[in-house]
C-alpha cells in the first residue's frame, strides 16, 4: 500500500500482517522507481497493481489554474506513468500480471467545472486502452475502473450536485468483483454509467445542452460560488 502521508499508512498497515506500507509520491519519478524495485525485492514483483493515487480539484474554467492542472495531471496521469515503468518490464519478464488503473465516469466526456480534474481521467481511460492492447498476448491484464460519484475524502463537502453518490463499501465491493472476474471495465453505478455512455453516442450540441441544463444548472444555481480546491 502506497501513499504520501507514511505515519497514516503505517497505522493502516498495522492492523494486518498481510498489508505492508510503501510511503511515496506518485508525482516522482525517481522515488516511485526506488519504490517500486523496494516492493520488488520485499515481496516479488506484484500480481495485482492497483494504480489508485488521485486528487480531484473541481473549480470553474472562468478561475482556470494551469497549477491546479498541471498538479491533477502529474498525480492523476504521469503518477501512474510512474509505477508502470519499472512495474511492466517486471510483468512482462515474468509473463503474467494485472494492472488496473483508477479512471472515472468524468473520462467520458467534459463536464461543468471539471475542466482540472476529467481531462486526466479522459487520459487514463486511453491510456488503459493503448495498455490492453499492447499487453494482452504478453499474459497481463488490464482494467479501467471508473466509478461515478464515491463516499470519499474527494468528493466530501464538494458542494455541486452527485447524482448516484456511493457509500464506500458498496463501490469497493464491485470493483473486488469485477477484479476477480477479470473484467476490462469496471464502471459503476449502472444506471450513470449508462447515462455517461449514452452521451458519447449523441452530438455534440446535444451533449452539451442536456448537460447543461442538467449538472451546469443546477450547479450554478444551487451552489454559485461552491469549489472545492488544493487542500
Ligand atoms: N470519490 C469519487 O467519487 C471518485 C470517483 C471516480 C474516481 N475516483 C478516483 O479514485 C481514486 C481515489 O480517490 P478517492 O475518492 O478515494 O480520494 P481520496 O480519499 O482523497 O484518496 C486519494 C488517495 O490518493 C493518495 N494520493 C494522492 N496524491 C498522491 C501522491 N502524489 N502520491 C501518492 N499518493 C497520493 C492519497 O494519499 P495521500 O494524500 O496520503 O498521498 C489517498 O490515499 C482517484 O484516482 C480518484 O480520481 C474517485
Amino acid at each position: 500500500m502506497s501513499a504520501r502521508s507514511a505515519q497514516k499508512l503505517e497505522d493502516f498497515c498495522a492492523s494486518s500482517p498481510n498489508l505492508h506500507a510503501f510511503p511515496l509520491d506518485v508525482r516522482d519519478t525517481e522515488n516511485s522507481a526506488a519504490v517500486a524495485k523496494d516492493i520488488i525485492a520485499t515481496l516479488g514483483v506484484p500480481d495485482l497493481v492497483i494504480l489508485n493515487a488521485g486528487i480531484g480539484r473541481f473549480k470553474k474554467a472562468t478561475r482556470f489554474d494551469a497549477g491546479v492542472f498541471r498538479t491533477a495531471f502529474e498525480t492523476n496521469v504521469i503518477g501512474m506513468g510512474n509505477a508502470l515503468g519499472p512495474i511492466i518490464p517486471e510483468m512482462v519478464k515474468r509473463g503474467s500480471g494485472h494492472i488496473a488503473l483508477m479512471g472515472s465516469l468524468a473520462g467520458y466526456r467534459g463536464f461543468p467545472r471539471a475542466a482540472h480534474y476529467a481531462p486526466t481521467k479522459a487520459a487514463v481511460r486511453s491510456l488503459a486502452e493503448c495498455l490492453y492492447l499492447d499487453l494482452e498476448d504478453k499474459g497481463i491484464e488490464v482494467c479501467v475502473i471508473n466509478p461515478g460519484y464515491v463516499e470519499t475524502e474527494l468528493t466530501d463537502g464538494l458542494e455541486v450536485p452527485m447524482p448516484g453518490l456511493m457509500p464506500l463499501k458498496p463501490a469497493v465491493d464491485r470493483i473486488i468483483k469485477g477484479l476477480e472476474k477479470g473484467k476490462y471495465e469496471i464502471a459503476f453505478p449502472f444506471l450513470m454509467a449508462m447515462l455517461v455512455k449514452l452521451g458519447v453516442r449523441v452530438s455534440n450540441y446535444s451533449y452539451f445542452f442536456a448537460t447543461r441544463w442538467t449538472m451546469g444548472f443546477a450547479t450554478e444555481h444551487a451552489h454559485p460560488d461552491s469549489e472545492k480546491i488544493d487542500k
